[in-house]
């Protein structure tokens, strides 16, 4: 018996594929397989076997995904001055619990609140609070992560509180960008960090600067899995991407400088070090044959 570069077993040729979808190995994954070989033989790094997602994990982070899509779509009818984020908050909860779902968010390692609401300078983790009364002007990401029948999703936008400046429309428009360009360069085969740096490259032309402290991650059998996807790697760095892998594209872009500050007492809301604008977008997609699918956004 052998096994590939992970310790799993090579099927028989003619036995079925490893992935669930009924066909044989050799019709099926044989030739990935061999693939991802051959790039760990040359000293690429490559995702083991436990990272692919199959048909049927990608069909039930799509049916959670449904949730969290619903969610980013319906609060954006709910945001508007005078609104809290607690408000916010309870809105989300209740529909979770209304279609079968629990905010992943929520005891998340302690965390309190259904969904992360992040204002203005804080870059992320803002924590949904009564005292956090949204005003004319703001920004605010709001960022949600859904669990439904064990598949988690995870995707954020960003919101405008009435009239929003120029300046801040436009940090909020080139973090978007940016995040079109990171999925633009998702493509199996390539490298990781050819999608970091396309997405740094669109933040930085634009003068803006790029957190280097969080990232995206892989999503799916759980809340954050390997890989830790940087926004501030360069390209040709970093993991192969192979058809099957499922992870999210959030870079957190500053209009000022890129530090951070982590001291809040609450132990989770970051803010940039200079009390700067800062906005992200988040989206979750599977490596697929030709390039990407998006499951959540
Ligand atoms: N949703 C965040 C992410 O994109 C994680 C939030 S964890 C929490 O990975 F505990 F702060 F909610
Ligand atoms: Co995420």
């Amino acid at each position: 018996m052998s096994t590939m570069f992970d310790g799993m077993e090579i099927p028989g040729r003619n036995d079925e594929c490893w992935c669930g979808s009924g066909r044989k190995y050799k019709k099926c994954h044989a030739r990935i397989d061999e693939r991802l070989q051959a790039f760990f033989d040359q000293g690429e790094e490559v995702p083991p076997h436990t990272l692919l997602k199959t048909p049927a994990d990608i069909e039930g982070i799509k049916y959670s995904a449904e949730v969290n899509i619903g969610v980013l779509d319906g609060v954006g009818e709910l945001v508007g001055p005078g609104v809290t984020t607690e408000e916010i908050d309870r809105w989300i909860y209740d529909y979770c619990i209304a279609h079968d779902s629990v905010p992943a968010d929520l005891d998340y390692e302690g965390f309190p609140k259904s969904v992360c609401t992040s204002i203005n300078e804080v870059v992320c983790h803002g924590i949904p609070s009564k005292e956090d009364v949204l005003r004319e002007g703001d920004i605010v990401n709001i960022d949600m992560s859904t669990i439904r029948n064990g598949y988690y999703s995870d995707s954020s936008r960003m919101y405008y509180v009435g009239e929003v400046s120029e300046e801040r429309k436009r940090l909020c428009e080139v973090t978007r960008e940016s995040v079109k360009a990171g999925l633009a360069a998702v493509k199996p085969w390539a490298h990781l960090g050819d999608v970091s740096a396309a997405v740094n490259k669109v933040a930085t032309d634009a003068g803006y600067s790029v957190v280097a402290e969080f990232g995206g991650h892989g999503i799916g059998l759980e809340f954050h899995e390997d890989p830790f996807v940087s926004f501030v790697a360069a390209a040709g760095t970093g993991p192969i991407l192979v058809p099957g892998m499922c992870f999210t594209i959030e870079p957190m872009v500053n209009a000022g400088g890129a530090a951070i500050d982590m001291s809040d007492p609450n132990g989770w809301t970051v803010r940039t070090a200079d009390g700067s604008d800062t906005a992200q977008w988040e989206v979750q997609l599977v490596v697929t044959e030709e390039g990407y699918e998006l499951l959540s956004w």
